[in-house]
């Protein structure tokens, strides 16, 4: 958001409002707005600060007998406040806090370090996390809060940061090194692979220390070489690896070293530490005077060191490095070699042409140096004793003298140790490179050899010295002239701050063609590569006028010296061996003996060696490879942001709790310490373009945040004014915006961090909102797809069950179908083989199954019906009568008359008397044209007055009904059929009826031509009687028989049936009379079945049964 003019104070201004509904701009972490906090928010912050710090467990575990506070601290723990600031003043300072064990005192961001000589509690992991939590303003100096400001650097702003370590031999720079190491490896992070690989940095100390460190005479663990580590960072601030790089190992020490110095810690350690077999292995005996390699530096005053531990140290680190067996065992090899091969003495012989020649005296150490490389003796000793010189056409082999001899032996012995050390490096190297190929960033620690003065001083403290005035420069150039510069440049208000500037040393040292070393290596070039007097006078005529160089004229030094005034003090070299140093030659032969060892080792430690690499051009000399190589460290250092430690040593006797104030002035002189307080008080702390200041803190104005459209400076001075700190604190310069004190910058920092943390926490807000959008809208459309494909799925089911069962139905309905239709042939094919009985009697049916019920029951009807019918084809005309009359009599009675059933099965004979044979009858029925009998049988006429049974002979012929005496055969009354008009019987057992005859008898005198029908009564009699005599009550067993063949006897002759009437009660006619016939079932038990008891009471006549 760019904005268009300036806006209201921060405080007064409503921003537009975050997701949250919070007003933009920096906030505490509590939400308090900025401007409240450089009041109130002082003590919120203090008091977060506090929690912060009771989290890191800084109050609950302080360093023993020293709680991590500033209050605590002795004088001015930051000298830029020392008042005033001179000399004396800033000396007796860092002596008060040396005293109370406070050995590190800023000069703003310049960290003075004083060697205590002793173990302090300030290095626990408590230490650690109370730095790690907090700024370098809120605890005391502090080596871990140089570390922590590069290591945040390199996380937080993403630049390459170097911690630069200077001071003289002895002063604490490689402690101070290793402890910068210790707190990035505890700060950083702590996955698996991130601790192996922090773990294989920090034990690249003590591999490095025990080959490259040696007991000198102003440090016990003095760094021979230069180191420069970089260590690798990923984005996350998490180490990935590291690079190493040696400079100039002093490796004339391997030969040589002064009286009361040590050779290299490692042969120390390998003669004490190692096992009698690995002693044995190596050829070696436990005693070191037993070699002469270190025997020069004694007497030792004191051991000071335990090599037996340290070469466990150093074994077990070379194991966490990755050497292999193999290659730990070779290394050992290599240094038993040099060992074996210092013994190697020579004694001159004169040879027959007057040349001196030599002899190895002891062969016996040569020969084990030669097993212990795999090499032959022989080729060696030649190789030692004489020296082939490589003509154009042949080669000519010259005897070596023994001096020249001793001196080939220890060039050897130089080569063998500088380049195996050299490997060593590599092979580190090869361990802690970054595995990976991500974008990295470096935090840079230098540890390089301090400035030192001995009494002979030669070619290589001329070197070291050398690279201490570079680094010297370096610092000048960064903090005192470039600031100082810059501070002109920008147009800020500067008052100059004088210094010594030691250009003119390097100038005098390094300069191409007129500088020393190039002088040395011009002498060198000469043929037989000069000498060290050429040099000197050389030298002496070039420089002589040189204000920092001095010609030895007086007896004070040796006549071969010069004389150098360098920043930290005058040093008189030796020229002595110089040259030979200098060209550092190893003979042609030595190196192709070292490469024919049968050793893989020793093929990668002299390449030159190989045959086929046969150059007869001359290396580059040590001195311009040391320059080339300190070129581009000085590169490198300058493309870094540095970070100083200036370690100082209080004394030079190495013990602790003394504090040589001359020493001590000595340093703080040469050091520029003074010269950088006054540099920094005035200065400014923090320097940054206006560019790179708004992108990095842009977010802590409304004005700024997101983006600033305008001229940087403008955006600057916005977002300056919106924040609570004073404006006197900051300084606008041309193109950069200089920030005075420390506390301001940190307090920035702070306030970005708290806006930072909001901000990520909107954006996590914003993103986790997004995310669980984006997964709900995956879940619904998930959802969606599950659900439509479960429908489907479902409903493809449901139709599948629906075809399932639509086609089962079907499968069973056919089955049925099949079923029931071979059940119904079955039973119509069994019925039509197994027809029952054609009797239509008979009742048998063969139970048909429940489909063929209704069919069943047809067929049986049909059956029925058939043999029926066929039953009665079978019947004659007077079979067919007789079932008429069978008919008739059940369509009167049945179901009206008790005894009709029993009537059934018993066939209609008719003439039970067999009336019809009768003569008498034959005449009489003759005349009364009765003739035909339909019925005749004795049966009791009912006597109408008592109820008493008159048996009778009863006839019915086919025209009248007639009652005889049964003896004689009288006709008692003859009633043509017409004349009864009614028949009524009881619906009981008795067999009673009663014939209702009409008053007169219209036909009687009617003749009646009827046609001869089957059963029909013909014929009359004259018998009739012109009076009513009433109704005819008999008795008889054939009622039913008689009931129907009179009925059908009357209906032949009217053509009208009579009426039957089946009642209990109905009445009859006894002449004058009506008498009413009553039927009752008395129940008695006394009455016999069928038995009747007729009682007449007046017109009553009750029938008892
Ligand atoms: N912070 C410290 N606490 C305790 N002892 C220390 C500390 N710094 C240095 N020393 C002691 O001082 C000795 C020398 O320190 P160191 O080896 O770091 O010196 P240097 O500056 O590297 O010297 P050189 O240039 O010779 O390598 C150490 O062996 C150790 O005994
Ligand atoms: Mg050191």
């Amino acid at each position: 958001m760019a904005s268009g003019g300036p806006g209201p104070p921060l405080g007064e201004r409503l921003g537009p409002r975050s997701c949250s509904g919070e007003r933009l701009g920096p906030r505490s972490c509590s939400g308090d707005r900025l401007a409240p906090r450089s009041c109130s928010g002082d003590r919120d912050r203090d008091r977060d600060r506090d929690r912060e710090r009771e989290r890191a467990g800084t109050r609950s575990a302080p360093a023993p007998g020293r709680p991590l506070t500033l209050e605590r601290e002795v004088g001015v723990w930051d000298t830029v406040l020392l008042e005033p600031l001179t000399e004396q003043a800033f000396i007796a300072n860092l002596h008060q806090r040396y005293k109370h064990d406070q050995i590190y005192t800023y000069i703003s961001q310049v960290l003075v370090s004083v060697n205590p000589y002793k173990k302090l509690p300030l290095y626990s992991s408590d230490v650690i996390r109370a730095y790690r939590s907090c700024s370098r303003f809120e605890l005391p100096p502090h080596v871990y809060a140089v570390a922590e400001e590069a290591y945040r650097a390199v996380r937080e702003h993403n630049s390459d940061q170097c911690v630069v370590i200077s001071g003289e031999s002895g002063a604490g720079k490689t402690e101070a090194s290793k402890l910068i190491m210790q707190y990035v490896a505890a700060v950083s992070g702590r996955a698996k692979e991130v601790n192996a690989i922090k773990g294989q940095l920090l034990q690249s100390n003590p591999v490095l220390e025990a080959f490259g460190n040696a007991k000198t005479h102003r440090n016990d663990n003095s760094s021979r070489f230069g180191k420069y580590m970089d260590l690798e960072f990923d984005f996350k601030g998490d180490p990935i690896g590291g690079l190493i790089t040696n400079y100039l190992l002093e490796k004339s020490r391997v030969t040589a070293q002064q009286p009361c110095e040590r050779n290299f810690h490692i042969f120390y350690q390998l003669l004490t530490g190692a096992d009698i077999q690995l002693l044995k292995s190596l050829k070696l005996q436990r005693n070191v005077e037993n070699y002469d390699i270190l025997k020069q530096g004694r007497p030792l005053q004191y051991e000071t060191l335990d090599d037996k531990r340290d070469f466990q140290v150093t074994r077990r680190a070379m194991d966490i490095l990755g050497l292999t067996a193999d290659e730990q065992q070779a290394i050992l090899r290599v240094i038993a070699s040099v060992l074996k091969l210092g013994n190697v003495t020579f004694s001159p012989v004169n040879n027959i042409d007057g040349s001196e020649g030599c002899v190895v005296d002891n062969e016996y150490d040569l020969q084990d140096a030669c097993e212990l490389l795999h090499t032959d003796t022989a080729s060696l000793q030649a190789s030692l004793t004489s020296h082939t010189l490589d003509g154009r056409l042949d080669a000519v082999t010259v005897e070596l003298s023994a001096a020249e001899a001793c001196s080939a032996r220890d060039v050897l012995a130089r080569a063998l140790y500088s380049r195996l050390f050299a490997w060593i490096v590599m092979r580190i190297n090869e361990t802690i490179k970054p595995k990976k190929h991500a974008k990295r960033k470096v935090l840079g620690v230098l540890d390089i050899y301090g400035f030192e003065v001995f009494e002979r001083n030669g070619f290589e403290q001329f070197c070291i010295n050398f690279c201490n005035e570079k680094l010297q420069q370096i610092f000048i150039q960064l903090v005192l002239r470039e600031e100082q510069e810059e501070y002109v440049r920008e147009g800020i208000e500067w008052t100059p701050v004088d210094y010594f500037n030691n250009a003119v040393i390097c100038d005098l040292i390094e300069k191409t063609n007129q500088g020393i070393l190039s002088m040395l290596d011009d002498e060198c070039l000469k043929p037989g590569h000069g000498s060290d007097e050429g040099f000197l006078s050389r030298l002496n005529a070039a420089c002589s006028n040189h204000p920092h160089f001095s010609v030895i004229s007086d007896n004070s030094s040796p006549a071969h010296c010069f004389r150098l005034k360098h920043y930290a003090g005058d040093v008189t070299y030796d020229v002595t061996d110089f040259v030979k140093k200098n060209v550092d030659a190893l003979s042609r032969d030595l190196s192709l003996v070292m490469y024919r060892c049968d050793l893989p080792l020793m093929k990668a430690l002299f390449p030159e060696g190989n045959p086929k690499r046969v150059t007869l051009r001359r290396g580059t000399s040590a001195s311009a490879q040391f320059k080339i190589s300190l070129g581009a460290l000085m590169k490198s250092l300058a493309a870094k942001q540095p970070h100083y430690v200036r370690c100082v040593k209080p004394n030079d006797t190495k013990v602790a709790n003394e504090f040589d104030s001359e020493l001590v002035r000595h340093q703080v002189r040469y050091l520029n310490l003074l010269e950088t307080v006054r540099v920094k008080r005035v200065g400014f702390a923090f320097r940054q373009s206006y560019e790179s200041f708004l992108a990095r803190y842009k977010m802590l104005s409304l004005h700024t945040w997101p983006s600033w459209c305008g001229l940087a400076a403008e955006g600057v001075t916005y977002l300056l004014r919106d924040l609570p700190s004073s404006m006197a604190e900051y300084a606008f310069g041309r193109t950069k915006l200089f920030i005075r004190s420390p506390e301001t910058v940190y307090e920035l920092e702070e306030y970005r961090r708290d806006r930072l943390e909001e901000l990520a926490t909107l954006i996590q807000k914003t993103w986790r909102g997004w995310r669980q959008h984006r997964l709900f809208e995956a879940m619904r459309k998930s959802q969606i797809i599950i659900a439509s494909n479960w429908r489907t799925w479902k409903a493809k089911e449901e139709l599948r069950a629906m075809k399932q069962r639509r086609r089962t139905e079907w499968a069973a309905r056919l089955v049925q179908r099949a079923y029931r239709g071979w059940k119904r042939r079955r039973f119509l094919l069994r019925l039509a083989h197994h027809l029952p009985s054609e009797s239509p009697l008979c009742r048998e049916w063969p139970r048909a199954p429940p489909p063929c019920q209704h069919a069943s029951a047809l067929l049986y009807k049909l059956y029925h019906k058939w043999r029926c019918h066929k039953y009665r084809m079978r019947f004659d005309q007077t079979s067919r009568n007789r079932m008429r009359e069978k008919v008739t009599s059940s369509i009167i009675f049945k179901g009206r008359k008790a005894s009709y059933p029993k009537s059934i099965g018993h066939p209609f004979l008719g003439d039970y008397v067999r009336l019809r044979q009768n003569s008498q009858w034959k005449k009489m029925s003759a005349q009364s044209n009765d003739q035909y009998v339909v019925f005749a049988d004795i049966i009791n006429k009912i006597a109408r007055s008592s109820g008493k049974f008159v048996p009778v002979l009863f006839v019915l012929s086919t025209s009248s009904m007639l009652i005889l005496d049964q003896r004689t055969m009288q006709i008692k009354y003859r009633i043509p059929a017409p004349e009864i008009y009614r028949i009524s019987l009881s619906p009981f057992l008795d067999d009673i009826a009663v014939f209702h005859v009409r008053a007169h008898s219209p036909t009687r005198e009617t003749t009646v031509e009827e046609p001869n029908l089957p059963g029909c009564l013909m014929g009359g009699g004259d018998s009739g009687s012109k009076h009513r005599k009433g109704d005819l009550v008999f008795q008889t067993g054939h009622v039913i028989e008689i009931v129907t063949k009179l009925f059908l006897v009357i209906q032949n002759a009217t053509g009208k049936p009579p009426d039957i009437n089946i009642d209990t009660e109905f009445e009859a006619n006894f002449g004058q009379s009506d008498v009413v016939f009553s039927f009752k079932a008395s129940g008695h038990p006394d009455m016999p079945p069928g038995q009747i008891r007729i009682i007449r009471r007046a017109n009553k006549m009750e029938v008892i049964l």
